[in-house]
């Protein structure tokens, strides 16, 4: 991680840990982050104000090794890392399976289940807050890259993916918690995102994406909002713009559930 990378992130860092300690319902609570990888999107000398416990959950441990490291000593006992995990719980060795013979529907919810379960029994639980770190997407354009362009089973594979991570939030949330689902939902590079004017309305930009098509499958907010309403009434924060990596603008939006 470079000190670019860190100041590449500042935008996005802000609006996220913003939205982290707005969330927390007690001083003192527990935070976990869904794809924390080089935290390079969290303040956590900030979020250490706030929460005790702060527990990073990525594939790549030594990305989070790496951000641990860097942190000040007084904080570090309170970050606890948790890789590798694989927060799709698709393995290699199943999407092999089904690239050669694509699944029927009740054998994706069958192994959506198994993952979930997998996921809930491999991570501590009862968190006050839990928020996803723009990593479904991440994970939807690997199950393309790993599948392939026009796979027969693709919409199933990759809403059983969302079900699962969705479920993973609401799984790791203790009573009277709540999460975050925060995503990248397009970037300048698929939508004209540059050169808006300061008052452009972030949330009817974000209706005019969708509406274009633009936006990606997974972070889909209607698809995700539906998917959500099953075990809360989501909450959409203020959406925000991030001129971030490839140099490009990423239209980034996130919903806060309280399940009940
Ligand atoms: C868009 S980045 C989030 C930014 C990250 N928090 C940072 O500041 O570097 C997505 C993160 O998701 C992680 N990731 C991708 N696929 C994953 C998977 N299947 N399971 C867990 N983490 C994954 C990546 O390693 C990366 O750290």
């Amino acid at each position: 991680m470079s000190d670019k990378d860190w100041a590449l992130y500042a935008q996005h860092r802000t609006h996220f840990t913003d939205a982290l300690v707005a969330s927390a319902t007690r001083e003192g609570g527990r935070l976990c982050v869904l794809g924390a990888g080089n935290c390079n999107d969290l303040d956590l000398e900030r979020l250490a104000e706030t929460f005790s416990e702060i527990h990073l959950v990525d594939i790549d441990a030594k990305a989070l090794a790496r951000a641990v490291a860097r942190q000040p000593a007084a904080i570090r006992p309170r970050l606890v890392r948790h890789a590798p995990v694989d927060l799709s719980g698709l393995p290699a060795r199943r999407l092999g399976k089904w690239k050669r013979s694509p699944p029927t529907v009740p054998e994706v919810e069958t192994a959506a289940a198994g993952a979930l379960q997998a996921l809930l029994a491999r991570l501590p639980g009862s968190f006050d807050v839990v928020a996803s770190a723009c990593v479904l997407t991440q994970m939807s354009f690997a199950l393309r890259t790993a599948l392939g362009e026009g796979y027969p089973s693709m919409d199933a594979v990759r809403l059983a993916l969302m079900g699962t991570h969705l479920n993973t939030l609401v799984g790791l949330t203790g009573d009277g918690g709540r999460f975050l689902f925060v995503t990248d939902m397009v970037s300048s590079n698929a939508y004209p995102l540059d050169n808006l004017t300061p008052e452009r309305d972030l949330r009817d930009l974000m209706n005019e994406i969708v509406a274009s098509g633009a936006c990606y499958f997974a972070a889909n907010p209607d698809i995700i909002r539906r998917l959500l309403l099953q075990v809360g009434e989501p909450e959409l924060l203020d959406p925000w713009l991030w001129t971030g990596p490839l140099d490009r603008t990423y239209f980034v939006y996130a919903y806060r559930v309280s399940p009940s």
